[in-house]
């Protein structure tokens, strides 16, 4: 197993920081940081200063994408008290919409019933619901898509307790879907003594049991890995007030391949978590002539120096792993080469491409 040639991986959970937050990632770089993971098509958060929970916030953003990304992007609606007469009206420039139920970075929060009421009633069933769910929140999501009869993806699932309540809901039926993220498959509480802040994520991360729990069900509950790439500056986590999040695009697939490597994931497997399964969840456009070629047996050593991510750090930073990211080729053309991405901005396409 050394030379594969994997599929575009989907990652349907990036901070792209556009707008507001240009000094942690912008699309340029969270794009060539995506390329240089092995993604080709990645889903950006509204959690944006503004939150993108206007049409017009939403053309604002898809206007400077348009112009700067480098592989395929779509966006997030995000919902707000305080915007929702605006919401349906975000669909046709939105991949889907995102709902945050517990406190995380940004303004955005759903607290009420009311606002959960309007977003599972005015949203596009043709569109995805997307929701930041921890502890017994996952069961008001559960309870949501069995009321509306719509699905319901959870983003980042961490502990036992809630990959055990989604399983269940499987059993019975529900629409229901969930991610995981390498950090909380690779990582643990105890990882917070060593990192400190740079290990400070939401959800924060699990106790040995979680962690042994998602590597259960990575087999059937969860539907795919997800990185939750978010960016912030060294200088932010180190302050007294540190932002929660951590990059994920560059070190997810070699972190994934070397539990191929292990023995402890299959590969055909790792191509339905992070390509097949989220296309088909959030109804993505296919990507013709478009592969990543991978050494699957090359070892080496993560490093902070020569990150495409604008936040220049990772919380895998002295990790040995197998598996390095050779070339990425998107629609016939080679966009990343050894180290170079070659994929200038605003080659990439946006998705929607045409409102609907
Ligand atoms: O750790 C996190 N960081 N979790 C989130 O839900 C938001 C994210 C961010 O935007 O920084
Ligand atoms: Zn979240
Ligand atoms: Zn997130």
């Amino acid at each position: 197993m050394s030379d594969l040639i994997l599929p575009g991986l989907i990652d349907v959970h990036t901070h792209l920081r556009v707008p507001g937050g240009e000094h942690k990632e912008d699309f340029a770089t969270g794009t060539a940081a995506a390329l240089a993971g092995g993604f080709t098509l990645i889903l950006g958060m509204p959690n944006t200063t503004p939150p993108l929970s206007t049409p017009d916030a939403l053309a604002a953003a898809r206007h400077t994408a348009a112009q700067t990304i480098r592989c395929d992007v779509g966006l997030f609606a995000g919902a707000s008290p305080s915007q929702l007469p605006a919401l349906a009206a975000c669909a046709p420039q939105a991949a889907a919409l995102k709902i945050y139920l517990n406190d995380t970075y940004g303004s955005l929060r759903v607290d009420d019933v009311p606002t959960l009421r309007a977003c599972f009633r005015d949203w596009p069933r043709h569109k995805l619901i997307a929701m930041h769910a921890e502890k017994q929140s996952v069961a008001v999501g559960i309870g949501l898509a069995a009321a509306y009869q719509r699905p319901v993806h959870f983003c980042h699932i961490s502990r036992r307790e809630e990959i055990e309540l989604i399983a269940d809901a499987k059993m019975a039926g529900l629409p229901v879907t969930c991610e995981v993220t390498p950090h909380h498959l690779f990582l643990d509480a105890a990882d917070f003594a060593r990192l400190g802040p740079l290990a400070d994520m939401r959800p924060v991360l699990g106790a040995p049991e979680d962690v042994a729990a998602l590597w259960q069900h990575l087999g059937d509950t969860i539907d795919c890995i997800a990185t939750d790439h978010a960016p912030h500056t060294l200088a932010e986590k180190w302050s007294p007030q540190p932002p929660p999040g951590v990059a994920g695009l560059e070190t997810a697939l070699p972190l994934l391949l070397t539990a191929v490597q292990q023995g402890r994931l299959a590969l055909s497997r790792l191509i339905e978590l992070m390509h097949t399964n989220p296309r088909r969840i959030f109804a993505l456009p296919a990507q013709p002539d478009t592969w990543v070629e991978v050494d699957a047996e090359a070892q080496w050593t993560i490093q902070n120096e020569g990150m495409q991510s604008k936040c220049g750090w990772t919380p895998f930073a002295g990790m040995t792993v197998s598996g390095r990211i050779r070339r990425v080729t998107l629609r016939g053309q080679l966009v990343y080469d050894e180290g170079v991405v070659l994929a200038p901005p605003g080659s990439g396409k946006l998705i929607p491409t045409v409102n609907r």
